[in-house]
């Protein structure tokens, strides 16, 4: 009997399996390690660091929503230092998979600063850039909102990650995806992940108040998955370089339409918070879908639709 495959491979790093948990949905992975085994997982994408620590926005800064959630986290982490010096070698000792260290700033030095860190850290994969952040320096506007500054981003962060592969996280909040994805590929990205979270808001009309203390915040789950999958459409046809594709992934089928759109692996976000077993449960039934659909490698459907 042939086993179905599921390694796939990101610019030279192999995953056992395209599953990965989206960052700050699963912390920095150790926090999970007792609830199952963490080598089932292809990658995991850790929490969003940056380079002082953080504390994160005022609270609340959770709001339920139909079919999502909206979270103002604010980065809430403990700085790139410890992330170098305890979580990433915590999390090696019982994790052969790909790290993912997903880096933060609100400057392009802070960006430089925390990604050299991190890619000089033996037990980094693969760097995740959040260009979703403000830029300080230009009156708060997101870096991933012009593909200028994503530009920007990207070519000082190749300049100091050396041979680790460098993908740029992209926010939806946009008007043309494909632009910006092409202006971080032509500035030397290695790979795209997409989407982070779209801007939201919710109001407690008893209270007559927003119903986060930061008024808005990032709308994901279930909900974000058709725009997910259409951006993952819109870049793997413009650009060369693999996709870990995002957003409302909640199934094993959700893993293998986010395939067939272009990506070559997958992250799962909100639906960790909803169930915290969500990424086995899904990697679990993976084969048995690819079984149901007559696929014996998944990297065959990787960007079959055209
Ligand atoms: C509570 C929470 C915290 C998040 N923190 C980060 C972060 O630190 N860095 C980042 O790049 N994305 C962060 N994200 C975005 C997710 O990684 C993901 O891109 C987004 O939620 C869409 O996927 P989903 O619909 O599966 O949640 C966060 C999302 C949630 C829900």
């Amino acid at each position: 009997m042939v086993n179905e495959n599921l390694s796939v491979d990101l610019c030279g790093v192999k995953l056992s399996n395209p599953m990965i948990p989206a960052s700050g949905t699963f912390g920095f992975g150790i926090e999970m390690a007792d609830e199952f085994d963490l080598n089932v997982l292809g990658g995991i994408s850790l929490k969003g660091t940056t380079r002082e620590p953080r504390f994160g926005n005022p609270t609340p800064r959770i709001a339920e929503c139909r079919s999502g959630m909206i979270n103002s986290v604010g980065l809430q982490n403990p700085g790139i230092d410890v992330l170098v010096n305890e979580k990433l070698p915590a999390l090696r000792r019982v994790y052969g998979g790909a790290i993912i260290a997903n880096i933060s700033g609100f400057s392009i030095e802070e960006y430089e600063e925390c990604c050299a860190k991190a890619a000089q850290a033996p037990e980094t994969d693969i760097i995740e850039v959040n260009v979703s952040c403000p830029n300080v320096h230009n009156g708060g506007m997101a870096f991933g909102t012009s593909a200028s500054s994503a530009a920007s981003v990207t070519s000082a962060v190749k300049k100091v990650c050396g041979e680790k592969p460098v993908f740029i996280k992209l926010s939806p909040n946009v008007t043309d995806i494909v632009s910006i994805a092409k202006a971080c590929e032509d500035a030397g990205a290695d790979g795209i992940t997409l989407i982070n979270t779209l801007l939201g808001m919710r109001i407690d009309i008893q209270r007559r108040t927003p119903v986060i203390a930061n008024k808005m915040g990032g709308f994901s789950g279930q909900a974000v998955f058709p725009i997910a999958v259409r951006m993952v459409y819109q870049v793997s046809h413009a650009c060369r370089i693999p996709i870990m594709g995002c957003g409302g992934v909640a199934s094993a089928e959700d893993v293998i339409e986010m395939m067939m759109a272009g990506a070559s692996a997958v992250q799962v976000g909100a639906e960790n918070l909803r169930n915290p077993y969500a990424s086995k449960e899904i990697v679990e039934n993976l084969p048995l879908k690819m079984k149901d659909l007559g696929i014996k490698d998944i990297n065959e459907i990787i960007g079959v639709i055209e």
